[in-house]
């Protein structure tokens, strides 16, 4: 294979031009580290999966099948219920327990490197899918690692270099579940009570062929889609019965940040969040679910009458950055009139309620118990890690820095096992023009963004919000974000500044943070912990 090294600009105009990944030049590094490219013996694994990103294509819209990327699995090793496959472009639901040895063969079809990141997931650096352990096409990359989380819902999908937002894209991205004893003492719905939603948004070509080139506005704020689909397909309408069922909610979209909420405005009760169950349930008007987030919801049917539909949709509201004042991008946006802005209404998905049962579950008081950090659990008090949200010359960076993968000098070092407060403030510079009120034009309401800043290893807890009041798509949102339980990802609207304490146990090495928006990531808002 001829390979160059892609440099970022030359990607981008590649990408402006709406060039294929297989249509470009093969992009190389020079591996001066291991690569877990054979299985260990001394790993026994309980689980054994072969999992293969492939090209195929599958029946989307009315009309011609749409050409994707897919991930499919075969179980090789473990219980059966380890696999499900989903229709669509989607890749297969893996099912885990705690506890559990799992090792996974990826073998890579597609005509690019590829590796696969398990979002969500606790494992050492050698299994994360950083993008330098990517694999050439014909390749296979063995994981294995036992499964430390508890119960909840992750997922996986390609984290590689540059190109993931594409990737992502076409159709490689699939569900993890997990589950733990105490989860099974609750007895939550399952089995055909618990459904998977995968939600994400994709802009179709004439002859429904997915459509992905960026203008410089979409590279800025990331690519919308105008139609969104859920588990792959558009629009669609699920039997059920009068009774509670457990909703596995993830935002797999590329940008597109969504205000859940039912269409008849009862409130939502959550149960879960990313890394896993809340203490107990609790009730929001609407919920925020940003790119890479989960929530779990518990939707109960019971009392609704036979014939009646109830649609999970998402809520209208302002989108950000275009309230800060100028002609700036909402104006623009609106003028482009394809149905691709942010913060858009639309329906999601639609539950029919078609069979009336007697027998339900109850919602449960209590959940998992989370033992919750304080400011005293934090190892060094005296000591925030900054992680602050920046721009230069048209790209956002993470502390004045874009990715460089192979970076060895001026990595953010982590001491092992300890207990971290970190510090995320979204204030680029060119905002405060406009939040002083200043007419601001396109390209500075493009910088004023909220990012879904997303850290691997362990997951965190929230300590505290610090909102920019004046902005005032804050108050539109606010009342969406769950602040407690497990997280992995967290929004971090423009002029916010965000703290949390995270635990970076067990495991040393490189350990990614980056913006979740992947167009952001692939532009290298993203950099390296070095946990040592
Ligand atoms: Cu879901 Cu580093 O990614
Ligand atoms: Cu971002």
């Amino acid at each position: 294979m001829t390979t160059v090294n892609l440099n970022r600009r030359r990607f981008l105009q590649y990408m402006a031009s709406g060039t294929l990944i297989s249509a470009m030049p093969q992009f190389a590094f020079s591996r001066d580290y291991k690569l877990n490219l054979t299985p260990n013996r001394a790993f026994q694994a309980d689980v054994e999966i072969a999992l293969t990103a492939h090209k195929t294509e599958v029946p989307i819209l009315l009309g011609a099948n749409t050409r994707v990327l897919k991930y499919s699995a075969r179980l090789l090793r473990g219980p059966a219920n380890t696999i499900k496959t989903l229709p669509s472009y989607l890749g297969p639901i893996l099912h885990f327990e705690q506890g559990q040895k799992v090792r996974i063969f990826f073998y890579n079809q597609i005509a690019a490197p590829c590796i696969t990141h398990w979002h969500g997931m606790h494992v050492p650096q050698i299994m994360d899918g950083h993008p330098m352990y990517a694999i050439d096409h014909g390749e296979q990359y063995v994981y294995e690692f036992e499964v430390n989380n508890p119960a909840g819902t992750n997922w996986y999908h390609p984290h590689t270099h540059e190109v993931t937002a594409q990737q992502v894209y076409r159709g490689l991205a699939g569900l993890i579940t997990i589950s733990d004893a105490i989860e099974r003492k609750l007895a939550l719905p399952d089995g055909e009570y618990d459904i998977p939603l995968i939600i994400q948004d994709r802009t179709f070509t004439a002859d429904n062929q997915l459509h992905y080139a960026l203008t410089m506005q979409q590279r800025m704020q990331g690519f919308l889609g105008n139609t969104i689909l859920a588990n792959g397909q558009h629009n669609p309408t699920i039997p059920v019965k009068t009774r509670a069922y457990r909703l596995r909610i993830l935002n797999g979209s590329n940008a597109r940040i969504y205000k859940l909420g039912w269409n008849d405005g009862s409130p939502l009760t959550a149960i879960g969040t990313d890394g896993g169950l809340l203490e107990a349930p609790q009730d929001f008007p609407y919920i925020m679910l940003s790119p890479g987030e989960r929530v779990e919801i518990w939707a109960d049917f019971s009392g609704r009458e036979l014939g009646s539909e109830l649609a999970l949709k998402t809520l209208p509201y302002h989108g950000f950055s275009m309230n800060m004042g100028g002609r700036g991008m909402r104006g623009s946006q609106d003028r482009m009139n394809d149905g691709s802005r942010q913060g858009k209404e639309a329906t999601i998905i639609r539950f029919a309620i078609q069979e009336q049962v007697s027998d339900s579950p109850q919602l449960p008081h209590i959940l998992s118990p989370i033992q919750r950090f304080t400011e005293k659990d934090i190892s060094n008090p005296n000591n925030t890690v900054p992680i602050a949200i920046g721009m230069h010359r048209m790209t956002f960076n993470l502390n004045n820095r874009t990715f460089n993968m192979l970076d060895y000098a001026n990595l953010e070092k982590i001491p092992v096992n300890t207990l971290q407060r970190i510090r995320i403030t979204n204030t680029t510079p060119s905002m405060r023009g406009g939040m002083r009120g200043r007419r601001g034009g396109g390209m500075m309401n493009m910088m004023a963004q909220p990012h879904p800043i997303h850290l691997h290893g362990q997951q965190f807890q929230i300590l505290s919000r610090t909102p920019n009041y004046g902005d005032s798509t804050y108050a539109e949102v606010k009342d969406g974000f769950i602040n407690h339980g497990w997280k992995d990802t967290v929004l971090v609207m423009p002029g916010e500044e965000v703290e949390i304490i995270k635990p970076f146990m067990d495991y040393t090495g490189r350990f990614l943070y980056h913006c979740h928006n992947l167009e952001h990531e692939d532009m290298g808002m993203m950099r390296n912990f070095f946990v040592e």
